[in-house]
């Protein structure tokens, strides 16, 4: 399966009326794991890079509720760039995928949903542990 394959952009359906638009998110529905936590980024700017780690056991969808960002994916072997534009639109990220986020536009607010709660240990943060890692070397 190609990176592509496996970090897909996902289109969310939209709800809205002449009130206003409106996108629902349900765990194991429109993505594909239960929800067990919620983050969200703003106030960086495009100088900055966020991320720069890959998780054990950590899947996440990004979405840039507000804004846009930019997000680089790889698997150690291929990479692909998603810009996150739209409220609409998110990218899975399963685990053991090294991401990258940056280019933030000054509104942007990049929310994360994530299937498991917060646990450092199983962050990898330097990316040569991570190519062994991945590579099982
Ligand atoms: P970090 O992982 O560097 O954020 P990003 O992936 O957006 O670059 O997290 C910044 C700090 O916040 C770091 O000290 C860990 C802490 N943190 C938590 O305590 N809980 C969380 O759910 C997250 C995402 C981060």
């Amino acid at each position: 399966m190609s990176l592509q394959d496996k970090c897909q952009v996902l289109h969310f359906g939209d709800l809205g009326d002449e009130r206003g638009k409106l996108v629902v998110i349900e765990g194991a529905q429109a993505i594909p794991f239960e929800i067990k936590r919620v983050f969200y980024i703003y106030d960086s700017d495009s100088t900055v890079v966020r991320g720069q780690h890959a998780n054990r056991e950590s899947e996440f969808v990004l979405i840039n509720v507000a804004g846009n960002s930019k997000v680089r994916v790889t698997d150690g072997k291929e990479e692909f760039i998603v810009e996150l534009n739209k409220p609409m639109m998110g990218v899975y990220i399963p685990k053991m995928i090294w991401k990258d986020m940056y280019d933030f536009s000054a509104d942007s607010v990049l929310l994360v949903l994530a299937s498991e709660h917060y646990r450092e240990d199983e962050y990898i943060r330097d990316y040569d542990e991570y190519l062994r890692e991945v590579q099982g070397v």
